[in-house]
């Protein structure tokens, strides 16, 4: 009840419209009203009195009423639906927020498929549910009521024996609803499953390919898509269980009203034409009541999308500015780990680093893959949280700064070359929205991208494509790089941020970045050991520990972890 209520919520900003359509269905369910009464005087007038004035004016009169009850029909269903997708649209938006500010945690536990399942189809299934449990109430309550008080006004007592049997509709209208909803959450899961494979399977179609998996994939996909349509079919099973049985139910009433309502004609009690309005009216009335009941189980069907929607509404930000955050206009950009213990999930990453960069630094950071290296350099932008220790850039814990303060101070070249499907020019804006296109081809020219962009067909306003696509794996890291040259920040963290680029253009970029790192604290991550040699530092990590610190010199003297490293690279 309480996710019902929620559910409802988002339709309050649109009361307007709502209150414009019950209006309106005030209009439809009167007009249901009427034409049941009019049966009886019709009746009447023409086959008993033969009234030949109204034998000629009653068809201009049922047109008449049809054309009102259309024109009330529009407006109700129009205002209506109109909120219900004002009311979505601000649930998807909600939903997208939030996610935006989930940490990466989250983004660890629920696959991308999932997450666009529920932006896409459970918003979707939720609008539906309160869409059409308000047409429903407001539409089908109205039109409802009329017709009761025609059955009513007919004969009451008639009236009442044909109700005997409603209360006998509940209980089986409750429990069908009930699994419906269940089904309906399962089946919606299901759907997050497909939604995942095809994410999955669209983003990875070259590994798809070179490995001739195609046929496992679609075999993978077969399957799933079969799983979901059993749940559907069990869902259908009930929704479509769900007419006959109530229509079975009701059937003992209109059998009890034909009964007594015949025997009160023979007996003259009531006459003929009274008793075929009363009929006209308990015939119009069993849809807009059925819809009634059967608005309960597509409330179920939308409280079960509803509660996954909410479940991701209501997720906990980790990573939250602290209730007393400090501004940080522009760092000097110290950078210290003290005491530093991670860990993911159950096994510490990082046990016990303590490091320290100060303003202008290179450290790079060698070691042996899976070492900790990427989660390392991962805490200073607060990606994740520590488990133990403490952060700081310029000696202020990272928690103690607002986010988007923090943000501002580090410029970050990934292992991934993550690119938008957008114009080359944006892409590199990322690093500073309002950047002048000067200032943008100087960035690019400083990551020796311009002349390949001025190769590009047009140039700086070339789309690249989903995720760069169109681009070679070189030309993706130098735009990248283009990216945080633009952003200017005093923290850089290049993550194998050279690794695409051939000797040459590696040989350039790296003169690039020189320029970029003077005074800037860097932390550079790289395999190969000829990029990181004039780093005034070098830390190799092992097991989520440092190992050894100092020059290349020092380093090789020592003859530990790094000299191996470094002899094995250039031993050829
Ligand atoms: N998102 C994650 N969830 C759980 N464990 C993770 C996650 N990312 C990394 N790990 C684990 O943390 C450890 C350190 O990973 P990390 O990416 O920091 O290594 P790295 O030194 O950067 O390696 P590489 O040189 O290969 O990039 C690894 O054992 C890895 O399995
Ligand atoms: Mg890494």
């Amino acid at each position: 009840m309480d996710t019902f209520k929620r559910l409802l919520q988002y339709s309050r900003p649109y009361w307007w419209r709502i209150l414009i359509a019950a209006i309106a269905s005030i209009g439809v369910g009167s007009m249901d009203g009427a034409f049941a009464y009019l049966v009886e005087p019709v009746l009447k007038k023409i086959f008993s009195e033969k009234d030949t004035a109204v034998f000629i004016l009653l068809p201009f009169g049922v047109i008449l009423l049809f054309v009102v009850r259309g024109v009330c029909r529009f407006v109700n269903d129009y205002f209506i639906r109109t909120a219900g997708q004002l009311a979505v649209q601000d649930v998807r938006n909600e939903i997208y927020h939030k996610n935006m500010y989930l940490g990466l945690r989250f983004f660890n536990r629920h696959p991308t498929g999932v997450l666009m399942s529920r932006v896409l189809n459970d918003v979707n299934i939720m609008q539906e549910g309160v869409a059409s449990i308000i047409t429903g109430v407001f539409r089908d309550g109205f039109s409802a009521a009329s017709l009761l008080g025609v059955i009513f006004y007919r004969n009451w007592q008639l009236a009442l024996i044909s109700f005997t049997v409603l209360p006998l509709t509940i209980y089986p209208a409750q429990k069908i609803g009930r699994r419906i909803k269940n089904l309906s959450k399962e089946s919606q899961g299901k759907m997050g499953d497909i939604a995942s494979i095809l994410q999955e399977t669209f983003s990875g179609v070259k590994v798809i390919k070179a490995f001739g998996l195609e046929g496992r994939e679609i075999e993978k996909f077969f399957t799933r898509n079969r799983e979901y349509y059993f749940f559907m079919r069990k869902s259908i099973k009930y929704e479509a269980l769900s007419t006959p049985v109530m229509e079975f139910i009701t059937s003992f009433g209109v059998a009890a009203v034909i009964w007594v309502g015949g025997s009160y004609v023979m007996s003259g009690k009531m006459t003929a034409s009274e008793f075929f309005s009363f009929v006209t009216a308990m015939v119009l009335a069993y849809n807009p009541v059925r819809k009634l009941i059967n608005s309960y189980n597509v409330a179920q069907r939308s409280i079960g999308a509803g509660e996954r929607v909410f479940e991701i509404i209501d997720e906990k930000r980790e990573i939250v500015d602290a209730p007393d955050a400090m501004t940080l206009a522009k760092a000097q950009g110290d950078v210290e780990f003290n005491g530093v213990s991670f860990r993911y999930q159950d096994d510490n990453v990082l046990d016990n680093v303590n490091l320290r960069a100060k303003k202008g630094e290179i450290i790079a950071l060698v070691g042996p893959s899976g070492g900790g290296k990427t989660t390392l350099v991962s805490l200073i932008p607060r990606f994740y949280d520590v488990t133990e220790g403490t952060v700081f850039i310029d000696g202020i814990d990272v928690r103690r700064v607002r986010l988007d303060d923090l943000m501002r101070q580090i410029a970050l070249v990934d292992q991934e070359t993550i690119l938008f499907n957008d114009t080359i020019a944006n892409n590199i804006r990322y690093g500073k929205p309002a950047a002048a296109d000067a200032e943008v081809t100087a960035a690019a020219q400083a990551a020796f991208a311009h002349e390949f962009i001025m190769d590009m067909p047009d140039g700086y306003g070339t789309n690249i494509g989903d995720r760069g696509v169109r681009l070679s794996g070189g030309q993706r890291q130098r735009i990248c790089i283009a990216r945080a040259i633009l952003k200017d920040a005093p923290i850089l963290i290049l993550d194998e941020a050279t690794s695409a680029l051939d000797t040459e253009s590696e040989q350039m970029v790296q003169n690039a970045l020189n320029n970029l790192m003077a005074n800037r604290t860097t932390f550079v991550i790289a395999h190969r050991l000829s990029t990181i040699l004039h780093a005034d530092r070098i830390v190799a990590l092992e097991n989520g520990g440092i190992v050894e610190e100092g020059s290349h010199d020092q380093l090789l003297a020592k003859g530990g972890l790094y000299k191996k490293l470094y002899h094995m690279q250039f031993q050829g």
